[in-house]
C-alpha cells in the first residue's frame, strides 16, 4: 500500500474540485454511495462489471487494489462525493487510467474532463509518468469523446493491448509532452500535496 496519500485540488469560478486518496475509514464511509454508483445499469455496463457490488465488496476492492499498488482517488465536487478514478498497471514510466462520474445527472457537464486533467497533472508532474493509457468499450461514446478531446490518440502497441479485457476494446494513450502542450494552463492551477 502507498505510504504517502495525495490530495489534488482545483478551483475555478464555478466549482471546487478535490480528488484524494482515501484512508480505509474514508472508503468505508462512502462505500454505500460508491456501490450505488457502480451498480447503476449504465455505469455497470460501461465499466464491464458483471455483477452488483455490495458496500463490503467495494471496501474489499479498494483494499486489494491499494495492496497491488494501484492509486485510487475519490472525487468530490464542493465537498460532495461524485465519483472515483484510479491509475493501475504501472510500469517504470506509465500506467492505465480509469474514471467514473457516478451520478447520471452529473455526467456530461465537464466533470470528467476537469478531474482527468487534475489527475494527469499529478501523474505527469508529481509521479513523473511519461505516458497514460485507457482501454474503452467501443460503445462508450462519452468516454471515447472525453479522451479524444483531451488529446489521447489510438495506440495498438503491445503495452496498450496488454491492458485490454476484450479484443474489441479500444486502446488510447497520451504522452506527457502532448498533454502539457494542450492543458498546461489548467495544470498550472492544479494543487497537489501529500495528505497530512
Ligand atoms: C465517461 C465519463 C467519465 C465522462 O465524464 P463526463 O463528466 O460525463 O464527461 P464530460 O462532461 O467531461 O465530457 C467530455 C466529452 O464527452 C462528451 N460527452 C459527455 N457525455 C456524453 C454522452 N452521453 N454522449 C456523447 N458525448 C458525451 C462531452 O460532450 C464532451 O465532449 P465535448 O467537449 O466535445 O462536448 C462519465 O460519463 C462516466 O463516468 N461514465 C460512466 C463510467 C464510464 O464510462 N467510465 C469510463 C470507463 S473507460
Amino acid at each position: 500500500m502507498s505510504a504517502v496519500w495525495f490530495d489534488v485540488e482545483y478551483r475555478d469560478a464555478q466549482v471546487q474540485l478535490r480528488a484524494f486518496e482515501p484512508t480505509p475509514d474514508e472508503v468505508r464511509a462512502v462505500a454505500v454511495q460508491l456501490s450505488s454508483y457502480y451498480n447503476d445499469e449504465h455505469n455497470r455496463a460501461m465499466l464491464t462489471h458483471e455483477e452488483d457490488m455490495s458496500a463490503e465488496e467495494v471496501v474489499e476492492y479498494y483494499t486489494e487494489s491499494c495492496e497491488r499498488g494501484d492509486r485510487l482517488f475519490l472525487l468530490e465536487q464542493d465537498g460532495v462525493l461524485v465519483g472515483d478514478a484510479d491509475f493501475r498497471h504501472f510500469d517504470a514510466c506509465s500506467a492505465e487510467y480509469a474514471i467514473m462520474i457516478g451520478a447520471r445527472n452529473l455526467q456530461g457537464r465537464g466533470l470528467g474532463r476537469k478531474f482527468t486533467t487534475m489527475l494527469h497533472a499529478w501523474a505527469f508532474r508529481g509521479l513523473g509518468l511519461d505516458r497514460v493509457y485507457v482501454t474503452i468499450l467501443p460503445a462508450n461514446r462519452p468516454s471515447l469523446r472525453l479522451f479524444e478531446q483531451l488529446g489521447y490518440g489510438p495506440d495498438r502497441s503491445p503495452r496498450a493491448r496488454s491492458l485490454i479485457d476484450e479484443e474489441s476494446d479500444v486502446t488510447l494513450s497520451v504522452q506527457r509532452s502532448a498533454f502539457e502542450k494542450q492543458h498546461g494552463a489548467m495544470m498550472d492551477g492544479v494543487r497537489f500535496a501529500p495528505r497530512k
